[in-house]
């Protein structure tokens, strides 16, 4: 059985205060909800805070981003050890947004991938086409290739606690959600591409969210999918009761 995982991406989100309320209301809440893993990834300056709120529930910790170096002169950059330092159990790397305004390539990512694992921290790997691409039919080339490359000299002791989310930048932040058969088509591909590279056990055991606009009216029919294992939410992830109710959508 496969971990059902809904995280939640808070982005550049929320002050101090708002973000210190959020965590404390999710964590009031939480209860509701069972048999799933349920992550939070606010931003840096609330790590340690969400690290302390969190440390009697089950809930994860991740952090956006870690850079790709271990230590040093990087001014404004937060390390994989830092992170876990800070309380963060996960950490997503590769994110569409990190690979659009920061020039982020996988060679880059495979680097924060190897010190995330490094370090402790589950890596939540993200991958996706744009607009162009999808229009194209060039999808599924555009994330064997992100894979792969994110994944180079990942050994399967390693990638086994790695997690992967299928991010359609065409969905992300537009209101535009990939349909069930989109997003299972893709995810299957995922999951062909990790038996390929691995072994079809790693494959069948490795937990694949959907990421891009989910909300409670899409999650459903989203995570009903035999190869969507949740989700990775933005916008809907601000929102307490929204996150949850997403959470309840398996
Ligand atoms: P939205 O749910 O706001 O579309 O964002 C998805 C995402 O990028 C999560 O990482």
């Amino acid at each position: 059985m496969r971990t059902q995982i809904v995280a939640g991406n808070w982005k550049m989100n929320n002050t101090f205060s708002e973000g210190v309320d959020l965590i404390n209301e999710l964590v009031e809440k939480f209860d509701a909800v069972k048999e799933v893993q349920l992550i939070i990834a606010p931003p840096f300056i609330l790590t340690n805070e969400a690290a302390k709120a969190l440390k009697y529930k089950t809930i994860g910790l991740a952090g956006q981003n870690c850079s790709n170096q271990s230590h040093g002169a990087y001014t404004g950059d937060i390390s994989a050890s830092m992170l876990k330092s800070a309380g963060a159990n996960y950490v997503i790397l590769g994110h569409s947004e990190r690979r659009a305004y920061y020039h982020e390539t996988d060679q880059i990512i495979n680097e924060k991938i190897k010190l995330g694992l490094k370090n402790d921290l589950i890596p939540i790997i993200c991958c996706g086409e744009v607009l162009k691409e999808r229009e194209e039919n060039k999808h599924f080339e555009i994330v064997a290739k992100q894979i792969n490359g994110m994944l180079k000299e990942i050994s399967p002791e390693d990638f086994i606690n790695i997690i992967i989310a299928y991010e359609p930048v065409w969905a992300i932040g537009t209101g535009k959600t990939a349909t069930p058969d989109q997003a299972q088509e893709i995810h299957q591909f995922i999951r062909e591409t990790i038996k390929n590279i691995y072994d079809s056990d790693i494959a069948n055991n490795l937990s694949i969210l959907y990421g891009g606009s989910c909300k409670p009216s899409n999650a459903k029919e989203l995570f009903a999918n035999p190869d969507v294992d949740g989700g990775l939410i933005g916008g809907a992830s601000l929102n307490a009761d929204e996150f949850i109710e997403i959470s309840k959508s398996f």
